[in-house]
């Protein structure tokens, strides 16, 4: 199972997220034993955020990790709008109420809002020295806010941005800049919400290939290199096994081109994608 170096600790390469978690009370059970089937299967980061079902999300993840937090790697993410300094820790608080736990392992700004970068990473490094987090880092920041934040603090953990083989905009400046400061790179929505990609001809050949399905194509290829987490949501219980065994698919030089080929690098500065 390939592995990351990530915020001083080492995990799977691919995650968990839980975005529409909590949304419908009859699925509630399907999630918590989709979360649980994925952390006995070796995916013990989840990721989940205030926003998701406006709390419901971190429940779902509260029930599935009562009695196995030591297994897990927790993150979640803050609302730009309670970014503020006394904004952060309330959140925080309301944040670890729902997950169940004392402690979030890695605690996200979702997107930049309305506060100043300084204010709310002043927040995260007093819920740190509180034991509350235990590191803290960003989401949806580009190449410009990133150097705007490292100018004030380099304690960041990661960034969390959109990446899958039809969205890789951040492979021309985020990826190479983030890599030369060992900033390892979250990436979201690596099967692009199980839309048409998945039945991109190109993706579907390799995986006939490799015994594998599309999917395990997208989470191997987004996960091909170092420093690069994927977290991909599911809550099909065979989507989750096929998950954990993406971790262990390695793509060929060959399948590499062919990706580039249907899917091509971008040549020059792309906006930053964000869903
Ligand atoms: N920071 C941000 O702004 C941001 C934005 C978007 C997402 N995120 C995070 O990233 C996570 C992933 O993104 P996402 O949920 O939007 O999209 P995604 O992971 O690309 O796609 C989720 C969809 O893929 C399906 N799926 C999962 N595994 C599959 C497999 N092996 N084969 C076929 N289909 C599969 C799921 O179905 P089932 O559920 O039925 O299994 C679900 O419909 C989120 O859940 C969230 O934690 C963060």
């Amino acid at each position: 199972m390939r592995t990351v170096k990530f915020a001083g600790t080492t995990v799977a390469a691919i995650g968990q997220g839980t975005w529409y978690m909590g949304e419908d009370p009859g699925q509630r059970n399907h999630e918590v034993a989709a979360l649980q089937q994925g952390i006995e299967l070796g995916l013990s980061l989840i990721d989940s955020a205030e926003m998701y079902a406006e709390g419901g999300a971190e429940q779902v993840v509260g029930q599935a990790i009562a009695g196995r937090r030591d297994q897990v790697f927790l993150v979640s993410k803050v609302y730009p709008h309670n970014a503020s300094r006394n904004g952060v820790p309330a959140a925080c608080e309301r944040s670890l109420k729902r997950l169940g736990t004392d402690y979030i392992d890695l605690y996200l700004l979702h997107w930049r809002g309305q506060y100043p970068l300084e204010e709310t990473v002043d927040a995260f490094e007093r819920l740190r020295e509180a034991g509350k987090i235990g590191r803290w880092g960003v989401s949806n920041l580009d190449v410009d806010d990133l150097r705007k934040l490292y100018e004030y603090s380099d304690n960041c953990a990661t960034d969390q941005v959109l990446y899958n083989p039809s969205q890789r905009g951040i492979e021309f400046d985020l990826l190479p800049w983030s890599r030369k400061r060992q900033l390892p790179i979250m990436a979201y929505c690596p099967l692009a919400q199980a839309g048409r990609l998945l039945k991109h001809p190109t993706l579907q050949e390799i995986a006939e290939r490799h015994g594998a399905t599309p999917a395990q194509v997208c989470l191997a290829w987004v996960t091909r290199q170092d420093g690069v987490v994927a977290i991909p949501k599911a809550v099909t219980p065979e989507h989750v096994r096929l998950n954990a065994a993406a971790a262990s698919l390695s793509l060929s030089s060959e399948d590499l081109r062919a990706i580039d080929r249907a899917f091509p690098a971008p040549t020059r500065k792309q906006h930053l994608a964000m869903v």
